[in-house]
């Protein structure tokens, strides 16, 4: 039977899980892969959490370069998360010929061509199924399962703690910040949870997921970003009159050589799919030209289900006999004429606190006309003196709603806009 030996890069809760799978399941592997996998070596610098998960003090590397020279490994896990040192080290057993499987979604969202580069030098594979969308096989269906198809969107809830704070605050009537607290308390928000609240986990990933659907590097620079920090009890209850559930969407489009790609808060209607996604789950939906539309849903981080999405690549890596590389050219750069747009259009909610006074409206009302953004509905509510008002777009540009949003705020000292947010139709 073939043996192959595995090292981790980083033992913390993904690595621990990827260890859990790869110790507990190995004679389940073994019958049904005909791969006998051993985790010989694990790279961390805190040798009681090695100690931690069971593994012995024997199979502790001191450091990468043990790892990079020994001989009988051949597939190198990392889940040291971040940049640095974990570029470095990829880089560097890459080039020693090893096939590394990574969960980093920011390194490969960031470095793709550099460490693509590296693998080819080596003759090695380089996989990143759990990158995204925790242990949903959403990569793989990508290159291995959609090939037939011109992939034209993939709409999606790709960040679990963002949902878990939206979730909260719909189903219970709390304010982000008493949300986010619970979600820190729980271990789905980091202690820092700029990355997630900010959508910048959820760019990485769509970044990742929109270069392999669209076949372009779609560098997550590219990607229009807005998190959920502003979203406020009055955003989630009028959404909930107006038939919307708020959730921050990655959405990835193509249209010929036209590519749209953001992450944002979006009104998404009750009866869609996606509003039923919930808690800490993600789901993305992808739609081809011929298979036309797919679901894919699951659960998006933690432990087990990312060490599944791991564990899966570990079996690849180890039954391929060529590596697997992108199938466009991977440079970092968008690839010439294709045209990534942030003009993009939607339907917009837009709520304006203004002065309560004849005209206002209509003020209003004539903005909107001048910058060609069509209104479908509108509702006001007086509130101390003051009124708010609420707008439902028809499908405008964001252009002409940005120009709409500063003219309005110019027209009287009193406007302010104080919410806006896209909606799914
Ligand atoms: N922080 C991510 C999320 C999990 O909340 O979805 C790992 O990608």
């Amino acid at each position: 039977m073939k043996k192959i030996n595995v090292a981790i890069m980083g033992i913390g809760t993904v690595g621990g899980g990827t260890y859990e799978i790869l110790t507990k399941n190995r004679d389940f592997l073994r019958k049904t892969q005909g791969v006998d996998f051993e985790v010989t070596k694990v790279l961390d610098k805190n040798l009681e959490r090695i100690r931690s998960f069971g593994i012995p003090d024997g199979k502790a590397a001191s450091s990468v370069d043990e790892i990079a020279a020994d001989k009988d490994i051949s597939i190198v896990v990392e889940t040291m998360g971040g940049v640095e040192p974990a570029k470095t080290f990829i880089e560097k057993v890459l080039r020693a010929g090893k096939s590394v499987v990574t969960a980093n979604k920011e390194l490969v969202s960031k470095h793709w061509p550099d460490l693509e580069a590296a693998a080819k030098k080596g003759g090695a594979g380089l996989y990143f199924e759990a990158s995204c969308v925790g242990g949903v096989p959403i990569i793989r269906a990508l290159q291995e399962g959609l090939q037939a198809n011109k992939v034209d969107s993939l709409v999606g809830i790709i960040n679990g703690t963002t949902n878990y704070i939206l979730s909260k605050m719909t189903d219970e009537g709390v304010s982000y910040a008493d949300a986010l607290k619970e979600a820190q308390q729980l271990g789905y928000a980091e202690f820092n949870p700029t990355a997630d609240v900010e959508g910048f986990d959820a760019a990485y990933k769509l970044s990742i997921l929109s270069s392999l659907a669209f076949h372009t590097c779609i560098p997550y620079t590219c990607v229009y970003r807005e998190g959920i920090t502003n979203i406020t009890k009055a955003d989630i209850k009028a959404g909930r009159e107006l038939g919307y559930v708020i959730k921050l969407l990655a959405i990835g489009k193509r249209s010929g050589d036209r590519v749209e790609v953001r992450v944002h808060p979006t009104f998404v209607p009750v009866g869609h799919p996606l509003a039923g996604v919930s808690g800490s789950f993600n789901a993305v939906f992808v739609h081809g030209d011929f298979v036309d539309d797919l679901m894919f849903y699951g659960r998006g981080a933690g432990a087990r289900p990312t060490g599944s999405a791991i564990v899966s690549d570990v079996v690849y890596a180890a039954k391929r006999s060529e590596p697997l590389y992108s199938d466009f050219v991977n440079d970092g750069k968008v690839a010439p004429g294709i045209n990534v747009s942030t003009d993009f259009e939607s339907k917009y909610y837009l709520s304006v606190s203004v002065k309560d006074a004849p005209g206002v409206l209509a003020a209003l009302a004539g903005v909107f006309a001048r910058c060609g953004v069509s209104i479908e509905t509108v509702l006001q509510r007086g509130q101390d003196g003051g009124a708010s008002i609420s707008f439902l777009t028809h499908p405008s540009s964001e252009s002409d709603v940005k120009k709409a949003v500063a003219e309005i705020e110019d027209l009287d000292d009193a406007n302010k806009v104080v919410s806006l947010i896209r909606v799914l139709s």
